[in-house]
């Protein structure tokens, strides 16, 4: 197990599969409603390592009741438990399927989905001119008027339309409203289409706002979320291991390790911690960022010349340059190459300093049987591209000894 095991428990992201028709449950016919995804709504956001919630849409809509009751619940579970919410669209979010993506605080798509549709549709079939032809009266009791508007048997009657046609625009109207409320200014609609019940495919849903990028679920997790993953903490073991060194921590860059080891030395847990102003001797030739982490902790760099041959640190020049303040020594070990450790260490131990080797440049060079980077209290690593090993960008730190009292919960 890992050092930072503690702070770094592995992370999950939930899916909540949202595929079919968007209706409530008729009979023993089950459709994508509230009452149906509720449990998986709920427990996808239940766990104390939940990231993120993926929505995996499949749906040319349906009922606006129930996808706005499905996407009001994402969206009070999201918002109270602060966990982002990502719609990944497969084959459609269309009208009802679309106000389910707007749930997400990111909608991501194929060039080849259909999106959109922000419209609402009644359809049916008038059957009265068929009854006539077949001889059948159509026999119809109602007590209030409006009790059988839209009958299909009857001939079509304007004022059933505008009742009608007024539902379906407060409906629309709601529709827009929530769109407009999750999308915001994201939605480009010069040519006042988005609102029409037009749909697009996912290549000008990306013009239109509809969406945010394309994306596969499964890649666009692992990219997101892959970070500190269990992986990580196998590197780190195997690379303590090889090294030789107690833990190994690992980094976004040899930069990161560099500055995570000087706020080591500053840190408030550190029943040592150097105070500001104190001195912390540099060779001159170094790295920038073999610096300006020693700056970034408030302390004082001075700068120790370096020897022709190996550009390594003059260790004849060092004890002229220590004083009361002189609290530790950021090595730099040049191109696989290092000082004369043997000498450094006694003068290290003869002043009580703490050291640390920039063993970017130099990982598996070894000094007297033991790998640079393993000598001091801690050794940083770099994987640039250019380095020994690569992982694109990224760093290490190895920890030969620990002076902080970590704390019971964690602390950033
Ligand atoms: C000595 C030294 N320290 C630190 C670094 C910084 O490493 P990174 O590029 O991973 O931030 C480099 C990079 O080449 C380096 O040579």
């Amino acid at each position: 197990m890992s050092f930072l095991s503690i702070f770094r428990k592995s992370n999950s992201v939930s899916v909540i599969q949202l595929n079919g028709v968007i209706s409530p449950n008729m009979g023993r016919r089950k459709g994508l409603n509230l009452q149906e995804l509720e449990k998986s709504i709920e427990q996808a956001f239940t766990g104390s390592n939940i990231k993120a919630v993926a929505l995996q849409i499949n749906s040319p809509g349906g009922s606006p009741v129930q996808s706005e009751m499905i996407a009001l619940r994402i969206r009070e579970l999201s918002e109270k438990k602060n966990i982002p919410v990502l719609a990944f669209v497969e084959d459609v979010a269309a009208s009802g399927g679309y106000w389910l993506a707007c749930a997400a605080d990111e909608i991501f798509a194929s060039k080849a989905s259909i999106i959109g549709s922000i419209g609402v549709v009644s359809s049916g079939f008038g059957f009265n001119k068929a009854i006539e032809k077949l001889g059948i009266d159509r026999r119809l009791y109602t007590s209030g008027d409006n009790k059988a508007i839209l009958d299909p048997f009857l001939p079509e009657n304007k004022d059933d339309i505008k009742r009608l046609k007024n539902i379906q625009k407060e409906l629309h109207l709601q529709f827009i409203g929530f769109v407009k409320s999750r999308r915001g200014d994201k939605i480009k609609d010069e040519n006042k289409e988005v609102f029409t019940g037009a749909f697009w495919s996912g290549e000008s849903g990306i013009e239109l706002g509809l969406i945010d990028a394309f994306g596969e679920m499964k890649k666009v997790l692992k990219t997101r979320f892959i970070t500190m993953s269990k992986i990580t903490e196998k590197f780190e073991d195997y690379f303590a291991k090889k090294m030789g060194s107690k833990y190994a921590v690992m980094t976004n860059s040899g930069s990161s390790a560099n500055l995570l080891a000087l706020s080591c030395l500053t840190h408030p847990f550190n029943k040592e911690k150097l105070s500001s102003k104190d001195e912390v001797i540099i060779p001159a030739i170094c790295w920038s960022t073999s610096l300006w982490p020693i700056i970034q902790n408030n302390l004082k760099p001075v700068f120790v010349d370096v020897e022709l041959e190996t550009f390594n640190i003059d260790i004849k020049s060092i004890e002229k340059k220590i004083t009361k303040k002189t609290k530790a020594i950021m090595l730099v070990h040049v191109l696989g190459t290092s000082a004369n450790m043997t000498k450094l260490l006694k003068i290290a131990k003869k002043y009580k300093l703490d050291l640390i080797e920039d063993t970017c440049e130099s990982l598996g060079a070894k000094y007297n049987n033991k790998k640079l980077g393993t000598i001091g209290r801690f050794g940083t690593y770099s994987f640039y591209y250019s380095h020994q090993i690569t992982s694109g960008e990224g760093g290490m730190i190895a920890v030969s000894y620990t002076h902080l009292t970590l704390p019971t919960t964690p602390y950033v």
